[in-house]
């Protein structure tokens, strides 16, 4: 009996709660200096009306950030500094979203990158089997293939109202204030009630390069 709009956000809302989930919301891994910064949209599929944040810091629901731009505001798309404003503005709490595990990969990641910087490898000693794996698989793909990342969720309702969201903490490491296809309308996601709904996970430059989501749909 709800709208498809509160579907999909509460849909990527569980998973950006989800401290296990390493591409999403809190526990997502970080930028390279070692600080966790989110993307986010959502759309309505009778108005073409949206709202997105990106590089947005602190604030565990981007998802829901990204809907009260569309909801309270004249404007589409909130980033980094101003979209935290805006966030603690309407209430939302700043917290730290680095979690223990994603800090392990990310040091792991830093004393692995180079040679030509301050830091030594960690010792076989200092092994952490868990970071050194998902490094493996990610940087050497030795081992299963990633199995993506991001979350999208489109849903329609008994009358055909449609409406999409994709939430994400973008490619692991990514420079600092890289934003990706998620936030961005026609890439990360489209949805238009006389066609249908589309999202994307995966490498975002490629899809900012393509509008795929756009594609699809029209
Ligand atoms: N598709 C998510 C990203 O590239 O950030």
């Amino acid at each position: 009996g709800r709208s498809t709009l509160d579907a999909v956000v509460e849909g990527v809302t569980l998973v950006e709660d989800d401290p296990e989930e390493l591409t999403v919301g809190f526990g997502g891994l970080p930028n390279e200096d070692g600080v966790v910064q989110l993307d986010a949209a959502v759309m309505d599929g009778a108005t073409h009306r949206a709202g997105a944040v990106a590089a947005l810091e602190d604030i565990r629901h981007p998802t829901k950030v990204a809907r009260l731009v569309m909801e309270q505001t004249k404007r589409v798309l909130l980033v980094g500094e101003g979209a935290r404003r805006f966030a603690l503005a309407n209430g939302f709490v700043a917290e730290n979203l680095l979690t223990e595990k994603a800090r392990r990969m990310w040091l792991y990641w830093r004393r692995r990158r180079s040679q030509i910087d301050d830091w030594l490898d960690p010792s076989p000693d200092e092994a952490d089997l868990d970071a050194q794996a998902w490094y493996d698989r990610h940087f050497y793909h030795a081992g299963p293939a990633p199995s993506g990342g991001t979350v999208h969720c489109s849903a329609i309702d008994a009358a055909g109202n449609m409406s999409c969201a994709t939430s994400t903490s973008g490619h692991a490491f990514k420079l600092a204030g890289r934003v990706g296809d998620s936030p961005i309308l026609g890439a990360g996601l489209y949805v238009d009630n006389d066609i249908g709904s589309c999202g994307s996970i995966g490498h975002g430059e490629a899809n900012l390069q393509h509008l795929s989501s756009y594609a699809v749909v029209e």
